[in-house]
């Protein structure tokens, strides 16, 4: 049994900060991030939650697949930023979908996040304990950004994405997952705990910080590793594929991996320019823009990539 994508949704806040808007709170420019980073506009949210978001992006993808929220089995979000620590987000989803006869929790893994939750869906499906699954990734990066720091301000944005799996015969379906906790000290989100009892006061803002070169590094030898280890497992050539759907962080990022995998860059699907990075909510928001495109045709091969804090990387070969 694999879980065959039946639907997929996806919301991002109304609100667009565009690049010059960003060179009035730092000093940069509208020329040097699309140069780096090939952004030019993030949406960030305002009114909107995390949990707003991911529920948004479930109806749509309810909808789609043409199925009720009562048939949903199991909730997995990937969220590195939930509204509260408790309850998780899966659960505020539930609520707001009326998704009654589901079970829900959170995975963080940061922007690998939407990976390791669609790979956990896939092994519930495969052990036969679910049969339809909603797997939505959803940040509001905006929250824990250092809106001071120019080499990371410019690149985040928030949304949410989402895909329903029902459990069918057949169909392909290879993983690959890797973490390397050592190298994590060039990516974190750390917030400095109040000790409440000494003395009393606000809790301080959790604030990212970030290696960028180091990061870029990573990013850049990891992608095209993955690709290559699940080429390997299902014995394919990086020409049988069609798409490669990958983390939104940097076109750079994208093409110099394209580079490395040998494949030509107009089967790398981007849409970082209209939403910057949104960490775990980057790839299945992609994944349904080209699908309400009408972009992907049943029997496609793709392969989806991940790479992020922790470290971590992770990536899946499926068939659309
Ligand atoms: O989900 C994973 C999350 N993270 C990533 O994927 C990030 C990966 N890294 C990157 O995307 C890139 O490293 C950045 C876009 C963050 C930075 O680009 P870069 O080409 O690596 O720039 P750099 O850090 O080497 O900085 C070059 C120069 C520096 O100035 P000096 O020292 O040469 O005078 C920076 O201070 O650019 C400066 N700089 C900026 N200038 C204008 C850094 N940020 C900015 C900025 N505007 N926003």
């Amino acid at each position: 049994m694999t879980g065959r994508i039946l639907g997929t949704g996806a919301y991002v806040p109304a609100r667009i900060v565009e690049n010059q808007e960003l060179a009035k709170l730092v000093d940069t420019n509208d020329a040097w991030i699309r140069e780096r980073t090939g952004i030019a506009r993030r949406h960030v949210a305002e009114e909107e939650t995390t949990s707003y978001m991911a529920a948004q992006a479930a109806r749509e993808a309810l909808c789609q697949a043409e199925i009720s929220s009562e048939e949903v089995d199991l909730i997995l979000v990937a969220t590195s930023t939930p509204d509260t620590i408790f309850p998780c987000v899966a659960c505020e989803v539930q609520k707001a979908i009326k998704a009654a006869n589901s079970v829900g929790f959170d995975l963080n893994a940061a922007c690998s996040g939407f990976l390791l939750a669609y790979q956990t869906a896939q092994a519930y499906i495969q052990a036969g304990l679910y049969k339809t699954i909603l797997v939505i990734g959803s940040d509001s990066m905006s929250h824990v950004i250092d809106w001071t720091d120019r080499g990371t301000c410019i690149l985040f944005g928030d949304g949410a994405g989402a895909v329903i799996l029902r459990a069918e015969e057949g169909g392909l379906c290879f993983h690959a997952a890797h973490s390397d906790g050592a190298g994590g000290g060039v990516l974190t989100g750390r917030s400095r705990h109040r000790k409440d009892w000494e003395e009393p006061k606000h809790m301080e803002e959790t604030f990212l910080h970030m290696d960028g070169q180091r990061v870029f590094k990573f990013a850049v030898r990891s992608v095209p590793e993955i690709v290559e280890e699940l080429l390997k497992q299902a014995q394919m050539k990086q020409e049988e594929i069609d798409y490669f759907f990958l983390h939104q962080a940097n076109k750079r990022i994208i093409e110099a991996a394209a580079k490395r995998i040998g494949a030509e860059i107009s089967r790398f699907p981007m849409n970082l320019q209209e939403y910057g990075n949104t960490s775990a909510a980057s790839i299945p928001i992609l994944l349904d823009e080209w699908n309400r495109k009408g972009l992907l045709k049943r029997g496609n091969k793709l392969i989806l990539a991940g790479f992020g804090a922790g470290l971590s990387w992770a990536g899946s070969l499926l068939e659309w």
